[in-house]
C-alpha cells in the first residue's frame, strides 16, 4: 500500500482538473492505496517572502505560520504526489506556483517520491500543455530521487464540466488504479 497525496490547484472546485483528481483518487483507492486530496483554494497559503530562514535551519522550518506546514507534513510521508492545475496563460495556476514556492522550506527532505501531473486547458493540442508540465518538472528536478510516473493531458476543455464528455475520466481512473 502506498500513501498518495493529491494537490488540486484550480480555483474551481469540481472543475476539470479537480474532477480528474477525483477520478485518479477513486482508482488509487480501488487499488488499495491510502489517498488524500488537498484542494489548495481551501487553504491559507501565503507567498514565499524569500527570507532565507529555511536555508539557515537545514530546511526544517519556515518563517511563515499558515496551512503550508500541515501540507508539507503530508508530502513528507507520501510515496506518491499528484499535482493538478488548470493551464493559465500556458503555465501553472497562481495557486500552484505559490504552493510550489512554499515547498522551499522542506524541499531537500522531499526525496524519492513518485509524481503524476494533471493539467487541463481549452487548447485542443497536447503540445500546448508541455510548458505547463515543464513548470512541474522545474520543481521536481530540484527534488532528490523524484520520478515522473505519468501525465494526463486534459486538452480541449474550457467550461467547468467539459471533462465529463471526454475519455480522460477513464484515463485518470486507470492511472490511479496503476499507482
Ligand atoms: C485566467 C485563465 C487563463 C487561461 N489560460 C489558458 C491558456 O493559456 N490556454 C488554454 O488552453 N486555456 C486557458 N484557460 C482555460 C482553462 O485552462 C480551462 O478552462 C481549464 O479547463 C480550466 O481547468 P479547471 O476547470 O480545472 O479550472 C484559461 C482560463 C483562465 C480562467
Amino acid at each position: 500500500m502506498k500513501k498518495v497525496l493529491i494537490i488540486s490547484a484550480s480555483p474551481r472546485k469540481g472543475g476539470n482538473s479537480d474532477t480528474l483528481c477525483n477520478k485518479f483518487m477513486f482508482g488509487a483507492r480501488e487499488a488499495g492505496h491510502e489517498v488524500e486530496k488537498v484542494f489548495l483554494r481551501d487553504k491559507n497559503i501565503n507567498s514565499c517572502v524569500g527570507c532565507g530562514l529555511c536555508t539557515t535551519n537545514d530546511y526544517t522550518a519556515c518563517s511563515q505560520k499558515d496551512d503550508m506546514e500541515e501540507i508539507l507534513q503530508k508530502m513528507l510521508t507520501a510515496n506518491v504526489i499528484v499535482m493538478a492545475t488548470p493551464v493559465y496563460f500556458y503555465a501553472i495556476s497562481g495557486q500552484m506556483k505559490t504552493f510550489i514556492d512554499r515547498c522551499c522550506s522542506r524541499y531537500t527532505k522531499l526525496t524519492n517520491k513518485e509524481f503524476y501531473f494533471i493539467a487541463t486547458a481549452a487548447d485542443p493540442n497536447r503540445e500546448a500543455l508541455e510548458n505547463t508540465f515543464n513548470d512541474f518538472r522545474g520543481f521536481t528536478s530540484c527534488l532528490e530521487g523524484a520520478v515522473e510516473k505519468g501525465c494526463i493531458y486534459g486538452c480541449g476543455v474550457w467550461a467547468k464540466d467539459d471533462i465529463t464528455r471526454t475519455q480522460l475520466l477513464d484515463e485518470a481512473y486507470h492511472m490511479g488504479l496503476s499507482v
